[in-house]
């Protein structure tokens, strides 16, 4: 016997609000900073004039540059500046995921970064970032994407890490199984390093370039756990 949802009369609706949930959530943020086109000038600069003097690393980066992961120990304002947002945004989600609100908690966060310069056919591969908490990415250009390129064309794709989920699903609900997000500058993007992800080759003109971290988080002791 096969229904169609029509044949559900709208008095027949259950009122789920309140014993329904989205189980086993992936958090992710993806914060559009406010007034950053300087601050991208500036990074764009400074991460160009490194690439000139180093050859940089081979990690998930398929072509383009890598750099070293010492990020934010480069010696310039726009780097303390950045490094400030990521602080920022470290402290606010973390602050979303608590499930005990009450009482005070207190985190120490580690940071590195590196900054990745793509030009016409780099790409990441699938990759995740083991013993972190938080990676994510922000984006200081795009370059100039080909008029007539795939929709995916420099994007960054994180994959759902629900093993089976592609089994069945229904597109344009929350069983969908691809969240691809456009490397739009001053958007920073955060996620669980366990997340798997991967950039799709760009196709363009000029460089697209972002600056990429991992944040390992240990939380502080109270004063009476450590009594
Ligand atoms: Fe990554």
């Amino acid at each position: 016997m096969t229904t169609t949802d029509s044949d559900l009369a709208d008095d027949q609706d259950l009122d789920l609000a309140h014993c329904s949930a989205l189980i086993f959530g992936t958090p992710m943020i993806a914060y559009p900073w406010p007034e950053s086109d300087n601050l991208n000038e500036a990074l764009r600069e400074v991460i160009l004039v490194k690439e000139e003097e180093s050859k940089g690393l081979v990690r998930s980066n398929v072509g383009g540059w890598h750099s070293g992961t010492d990020f934010f120990a480069w010696d310039a304002e726009c780097v303390r500046t950045l490094r400030s947002r990521v602080q920022q945004l470290t402290v606010s989600l973390t602050r979303r995921i608590m499930l005990t609100p009450e009482g005070p908690r207190r985190f120490n966060y580690r940071l590195d970064g590196w900054a990745n310069v793509n030009r016409r056919g780099s790409y990441n591969a699938v990759h995740n970032h083991p013993n972190c908490l938080w990676s994510g990415t922000y984006y200081v250009a795009s370059g100039q994407p080909d008029k007539e390129s795939s929709k995916q064309n420099g994007k960054l794709e994180l994959l759902d890490p629900r093993v089976g989920a592609n089994m069945m699903y229904v597109k344009g609900t929350r069983l969908e199984n691809r969240f691809i997000i456009d490397p739009l500058p001053g958007l920073m993007v955060m996620f669980p390093s366990w997340l798997n992800h991967l950039v799709h080759p760009f196709a363009g003109e000029g460089e697209r370039i972002s600056v990429a971290f991992n944040i390992v988080t240990t939380e502080v002791p109270t004063a009476e756990q450590l009594a």
